[in-house]
């Protein structure tokens, strides 16, 4: 069952290079794909819908092109705000957002906390300052402040994803064929989707395809 999607949004760079247009151009293109895709899951009745928005890695990336990203999460997360209640979606973001500027976690933290008590669709989960080793660093910084024993149980419900199903199918967009070090623990019984097409130009058509395909893949977690 297709309960948990988890996307890595890769190609917006390549996708304005190809346009002769900067870097920029392509992220606003992949936030509008965000909204697309979030949709079609909302129609194909997804729980959890999982986006590597922005990287613990990301921060290694020219100083502009973070506060370009920044503001457009900023701007994204305003506009939106009424679509998420309009398609009964629940907001959550993962990650260590405590470095971004006071405004920005304000509004992330408004945007969860009203989601959370109005809706009860999909949960579209933004990856934000996150990286996977981070997550479980933090996630066994608490165990130990909380004197609790390690299991796999007491890391899973430490984890920033606490209460969220283990990924079921994860696609990254881009050609690239890697995880990037996203959602590594609750991965690890993900079917995994390459596809060449860069995340601007990711559509419902082939997200639809490769749902289909899911279906058809047999999972036996370990067993025969
Ligand atoms: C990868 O493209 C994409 C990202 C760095 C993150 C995803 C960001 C967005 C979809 C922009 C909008 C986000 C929000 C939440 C409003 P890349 O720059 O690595 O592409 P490249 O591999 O072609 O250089």
């Amino acid at each position: 069952m297709l309960r948990h999607l988890a996307i890595i949004m890769d190609g917006n760079g390549r996708w304005a290079k190809n346009r002769f247009k900067p870097r920029f151009f392509g992220h606003q293109e992949g936030a509008k794909t965000i909204h697309s895709i979030t949709e079609t899951c909302v129609k194909k009745g997804i729980k959890y819908l999982s986006l590597y928005a922005f990287s613990t890695e990301n921060w290694n990336r020219p100083k502009k092109e973070i506060d370009f990203l920044m503001n457009l999460l900023e701007k994204y997360l305003h506009e939106q705000t009424q679509t998420y209640l309009d398609s009964n979606i629940i907001f959550k973001v993962i990650g260590d957002i405590s470095v971004f500027n006071s405004k920005l976690q304000e509004k992330i933290h408004h945007l969860q906390s009203i989601t959370a008590e109005s809706c009860n669709g999909l949960t579209q989960i933004l990856a934000l300052n996150y990286g996977a080793k981070d997550e479980l660093r933090r996630a066994f910084l608490k165990i130990q402040n909380k004197n609790l024993p390690i299991t796999q149980e007491s890391i899973t419900q430490n984890l920033d994803t606490a209460g969220i199903p283990e990924v079921d199918m994860l696609i990254r967009t881009g050609g690239e064929q890697r995880l990037s070090n996203f959602l590594l623990w609750q991965s690890a019984y993900a079917e995994l989707f390459f596809t060449k097409t860069l995340w601007p130009d990711f559509g419902s058509d082939e997200l639809e395809a490769m749902i289909e395909k899911f279906a058809t893949r047999q999972r036996r977690f370990g067993a025969i």
